[in-house]
């Protein structure tokens, strides 16, 4: 790269015959989010000529026989054990896959490697918004891990026992995930920006005698603290044995400070070994537990077990990312969700390959510091939200053009439906014209990617393409049977695939009733809507029952409801998902306020701050910071079933200036 070598030299001769090259049949007009994106965009040379997979067609044809196309992914791993059968549906929708095999994830991603040519590659590279840097080869984490994998053993953790993180995206954090692998233990990883309720909640469900965390992330220049949350979620964990604490930002440099039951990670691992023996784990055992919110009620402990997870992960970041050895990973997603556990962690390392993990904002210091890491270290391959892209864009191209963005290859959107704008900016101004856009559909439940394209498909801006090899979706109406070509309805997968989940923690019938029992034939029901086009790609049109999407993260319109309504001032309240162009959608509550209350009043007699201020609060502590407030307004009444049922989507089609629709189970309008 010469001096000049800024973003917009990227846009070479090769790269401009993206869209000119659009002579394809696109006459489709089915694209929702006001999408422009009737433009294909065929893969430029470069990439074909890089590409693992050259032909799509054949690919996707490879992957209709199930069983085999996935038994032959199983094999790149090493087992202890090779499995008996590839897929058991005797108990459906209780699926198994590769049933009777042996395997750790913890050895093939990390012991796997020690003995190979990657022993000293780099596997993790954690950075931060101030500049810090760790490198672990893969040979220094696999000491790391064992030490921590002795000292959990040591502390009474058994295969089978679960163990809670409340960590930010640090190398501890992925050392822990790895450790509870390595041994057995189901790790339940809890987003480190969610409040001390979510926290104590969460533990309790899964009754962890061991919780790690660390004493404050990084963020926007401020060290937030975690250990207050924690703190006060502990006065009501009974099952806690042990609290291990990452002395992460260097605020407890006084062990005086620690309680009884509270050790440092530091001291914890010292002078353990650094081997340890992995735990040979059955197919079907669990892996880790993540938390997410659906339409009912509390968030729902999603279970996922081991070989089939593996496998779908591996195959689906190897494929839809093309990853190749010298490539630089970086998924921006958050170890708290599951694009953290997927791809930031479990798949690059299953791969052998290196992953960057950055904890910090995206525009902190300034709104080119994610570009600026690009450059700095060469990112090849780079994974984020819309949403992030749209808040990046904002700032329009200054930033970006500050950079030398050539080292991508290949650019990834995950987590909402991307919007054409912020397709756009991202192909031009990040990708300089010439990085294919993954645009990625899938779901905590899913474990992996299901509908995306491969770097050779024809892109078309907004629509994540087709369902992967291996994967099998359907858009149907009520009864599950398959609608027409452009007609809306529910998204839903007709085979079982290898990273499903297997379950809900303890609440097998919400399992069954929620995903499986809604359509008459039992295929899996996603809770998104879509259209499929003429060329058979899908177009998600948002979700189906009351789950919003602010800033790609999923939140509980009930949940909300109910953060609300334990507020003295509250009698009931109905959320709706309101759109907003930078986080996709912001909530919206409608609130009846019990008597004497007004949203502008001072909250109590002598203070400052008014009820609308206290109310956002409120929800902020029972939530935590994913439960963005956009608007409050009180009113009298709640649309309303005649069996008492809140209506949301009769408030939302208001909002939206749009038709009512069948109003006839409305009690009052
Ligand atoms: O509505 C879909 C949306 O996110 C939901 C899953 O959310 P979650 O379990 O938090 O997982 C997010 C990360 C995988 C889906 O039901 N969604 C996810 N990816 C896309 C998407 N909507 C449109 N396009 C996508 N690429």
């Amino acid at each position: 790269m010469d001096n000049n070598g800024k973003n917009e030299n990227n846009a070479n001769n090769e790269n401009n015959n993206n869209k000119n090259n659009n002579n394809n049949n696109n006459n489709n007009n089915n694209n929702n989010n006001n999408n422009k994106g009737s433009d294909m965009y065929p893969p430029t040379q470069k990439v074909i000529e890089r590409a693992n997979i050259k032909d799509w067609d054949r690919e996707l044809k490879k992957g209709e026989d199930i069983e085999t196309y996935w038994a032959s992914q199983a094999d790149q791993f090493d087992w202890f054990k090779r499995w008996d059968k590839v897929l058991d549906t005797s108990e459906k929708p209780f699926y198994k896959w590769f049933v009777g095999g042996k395997i750790n994830l913890a050895h093939n991603a990390l012991d796997r490697w020690i003995n190979s040519e990657k022993r000293n590659k780099i596997a993790i590279l954690y950075t931060n918004e101030r500049g810090d840097e760790i490198k672990l080869t893969y040979y220094e984490l696999y000491r790391e891990v064992n030490k921590m994998a002795n000292a959990l053993i040591n502390l009474g953790i058994k295969k089978g026992d679960s163990v809670s993180m409340y960590l930010p995206m640090c190398p501890e954090l992925i050392i822990t995930m790895l450790a509870c692998t390595k041994i057995g233990a189901i790790h339940s990883a809890i987003y480190s920006g969610l409040s001390s309720v979510a926290i104590m909640e969460r533990i309790n469900a899964v009754r962890s005698k061991v919780l790690i965390t660390a004493d404050g992330t990084y963020r926007r220049g401020k060290i937030i603290n975690l250990k207050t949350p924690v703190d006060e979620a502990m006065l009501q964990c009974p099952t806690i044995q042990t609290v291990v604490l990452v002395n992460h930002t260097g605020r407890y440099n006084d062990i005086a400070e620690l309680r009884g039951n509270e050790i440092f990670y530091d001291r914890l691992i010292e002078g353990e070994g650094d081997t340890c023996h992995s735990e040979p784990m059955d197919s079907e055992d669990p892996l880790f537990i993540l938390y997410t919110s659906g339409s009912t009620g509390k968030p729902k402990g999603v279970i996922h077990t081991t070989a089939g997870y593996m496998v779908g992960i591996a195959t689906t970041l190897r494929n839809v990312f093309d990853i190749h050895d010298d490539d630089l990973w970086w998924s921006t997603g958050d170890a708290g969700w599951i694009t953290g556990h997927s791809y930031t962690i479990y798949a690059p390392l299953l791969l052998g390959s290196t992953t960057l993990i950055y904890e910090g904002a995206p525009d902190f210091p300034d709104p080119g510091i994610w570009w600026e890491i690009i450059e700095r270290y060469g990112v090849t391959k780079f994974y984020t939200a819309p949403t992030a892209i749209r808040h990046l864009m904002r700032f329009g191209k200054k930033y970006s053009k500050l950079y030398d963005l050539n080292s991508l290859k290949i650019l990834g959107s995950v987590g909402e439906p991307i919007n054409y704008e912020a397709w756009k900016w991202m192909y031009e101004e990040i990708g300089g014209s010439k990085t294919p856009i993954m645009d990625t559909w899938w779901q905590t439940e899913t474990g992996m990617h299901m509908i995306a394209s491969l770097p050779v498909s024809n892109l078309k801006p907004g629509s994540a393409t087709k369902p992967l090899p291996g994967v099998k979706i359907a858009i149907v109406d009520e009864e599950g049977q398959e609608v027409e070509r452009g007609k809306k309805g529910y998204l839903a997968i007709t085979e079982p695939w290898p990273a499903m989940f297997r379950g809900l923690y303890e609440d097998n019938e919400r399992f069954k009733d929620v995903y499986w029992n809604f359509f008459p034939n039992n295929i899996y029901k996603t809770g998104d809507m879509a259209k499929m086009d003429e060329d058979g790609y899908i177009w998600i049109q948002g979700r189906s029952d009351d789950v919003l999407k602010i800033a790609g993260h999923r939140v509980g319109a009930i949940e909300v409801e109910e953060a609300f309504n334990s507020h003295p001032s509250v009698n009931e309240t109905a959320v709706i998902g309101k759109e907003d162009p930078v986080k996709g959608q912001l909530i919206k509550a409608f609130l009846i306020l019990n008597e004497g209350y007004n949203l502008d009043m001072p909250f109590k007699e002598g203070y400052q701050s008014t009820l609308r201020e206290e109310l956002k609060r409120h929800v902020r502590h029972a939530l935590g910071p994913v439960a963005v407030l956009g608007e409050m307004v009180s009113v009298d009444s709640l649309p309303k079933t005649k069996s008492g049922k809140i209506m949301r989507r009769i408030l939302k089609a208001k909002e939206d200036g749009e038709d009512l629709g069948d109003t006839s189970t409305l009690d009052d309008l």
